[in-house]
């Protein structure tokens, strides 16, 4: 970014406060990106996105769009209405389902939308337990969904894999109206025909919330039938690489309620650029290279898996991953709780963040006792098995309280071999002029 045509900013009032303003957020914005290009980042929602997308997207305007297809209250919608029809049936093609909105700001939303659509206020829902794996919007006390509904949880068994007979038990006598599947930090798959069976057995529908997996279910790379599922969510910005927002999926009998729900229930505009770019995300999800990308991402969590298990058999909470991300017990292992190990991590230049885990002791940050390790931008950037095994080793060294100057001095060789900027391209969707 260059400051450079700042001028009109400085005519009006007090134009030594509005340069000083500017000034900051200039060099703030360098010295964030600068930072970002010196760590390496195992934030599992956090991805890098290909240089090139941002000159090769369909649609580089600025209107914003408010009402689903056909019945908008603004005019010249007729192309707004075409642009979001082809990209609405992109989205069902890719994940198999009858109806898609690619209108929520967030996945936070779309699941306020999901509960708005089927649930009344004080309805029961059923989902997984916060340090199971589950998610705030999934009925924490803090959040809309925890004060708005009565929820009940499943959780995991010793093994760390959702207990279905508990599931099952709980459902019959909690009788929800919605079950929900989905996390934050499961790093197992799901078992969809139980919890179908499950809510046809109770009466319930069943929600997918598949925020973290889309990219890996588009890229071949994480089995998933939506079609077990009423209604799916997903976030566009994680491993789909494509803008920050949501898609809403559903079933055909159900569109009407899910739009809804989206409007005029829970949001009014949208912009139609991120319709367009997450349209063209969900495209590059048919190239090879995605593919690529979408199970390496996976390779690479079961390659620092390997090393962390290496060093202690208990390292890995359940032993392994199915995903782009892994839960690394700090606190039986190391004797940092997550907090701590988040920060001695952040000092030596690799981010992560603190995670609750099944045995922790309560669902609360503060008692979180592991870590959530990601390597969607890893995979993103080009690292390999080998670098990642690398980096299973280094993390056990760093946590182990080896010297922090050689730590971070490896890590730092580490990061210099890929940049967020070297992001492996589909190149077969970059034009020609490009
Ligand atoms: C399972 C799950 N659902 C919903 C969300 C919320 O997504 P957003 O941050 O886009 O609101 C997250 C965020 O990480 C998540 O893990």
């Amino acid at each position: 970014m260059t400051d450079t045509d700042g001028d009109a900013l400085h005519t009006a009032g007090a134009p030594d406060k509005w340069a000083r303003f500017r000034t900051e957020l200039f060099e703030l914005g360098a010295r964030q990106e600068a930072y970002e290009r010196s760590v390496i980042n195992l934030i599992a929602s956090d991805n890098a996105v290909p240089g090139w997308r941002a000159r090769s997207l369909p649609y580089a305007g600025d209107m914003i769009q408010e009402g689903i297809v056909g019945k908008r209250p603004f005019a010249g919608a007729a192309l707004h209405n075409e642009l979001e029809r082809v990209a609405a049936e992109i989205a069902c093609e890719v994940f198999g389902t009858d109806h898609a909105i690619l209108q929520s700001h967030s996945c936070s939303q779309a699941n306020q939308a999901v509960y708005q659509g089927l649930l009344r206020p004080g309805d029961r829902v059923l989902a997984l337990r916060f340090r199971a794996g589950g998610h705030l919007t999934h009925g924490m006390r803090a959040n809309f969904s925890g004060r708005d509904y009565a929820f009940g949880f499943y959780g995991v068994g010793p093994d760390g894999r959702i207990d279905y007979e508990e599931a099952r038990r709980t459902a019959k006598e909690f009788r929800p109206r919605l079950v929900i599947c989905g996390s934050s930090s499961y790093p197992w798959s799901y078992d969809l025909d139980e919890l179908r069976s499950l809510c046809d057995e109770v009466g319930a529908y069943l929600h997918l919330d598949l925020s973290h997996e889309a990219g890996l279910i588009a890229g071949g790379a994480f089995a998933c039938d939506l079609r077990a599922a009423d209604v799916v969510t997903m976030s566009l910005d994680k491993t789909l690489r494509g803008p920050h927002g949501a898609a809403l999926l559903c079933r055909a009998e159900l569109a009407d309620r899910m739009d809804a729900a989206v409007h005029p229930g829970t949001q009014s505009s949208f912009p139609i650029r991120r319709l367009t770019d997450a349209a063209t995300a969900l495209l590059e999800s048919r190239t090879a290279a995605f593919a690529e990308y979408a199970g390496r991402s996976v390779a690479l969590a079961r390659a620092l898996g390997r090393r962390l298990l290496a060093h202690d058999a208990r390292a890995v909470v359940g032993g392994g991953t199915d995903k782009h991300y892994l839960l690394l017990d700090t606190r039986r292992v190391f004797g940092h709780d997550g907090r701590g190990a988040e920060a001695l991590l952040e000092e030596l230049g690799v981010l992560t963040n603190r995670q609750s885990l099944p045995h922790d002791p309560s669902d609360r940050f503060r008692d979180a006792g592991g870590l959530r390790l990601g390597t969607a931008w890893l995979s993103s950037c080009g690292y390999t098995t080998e670098d990642a095994e690398e980096l299973g080793e280094l993390v056990v060294h760093a946590l182990s309280g080896r010297d922090r100057d050689t730590c971070a001095a490896a890590f730092r060789e580490l990061t210099g071999r890929h940049r967020p900027g070297d992001v492996r391209g589909m190149t077969e969707f970059v034009p020609a002029a490009n």
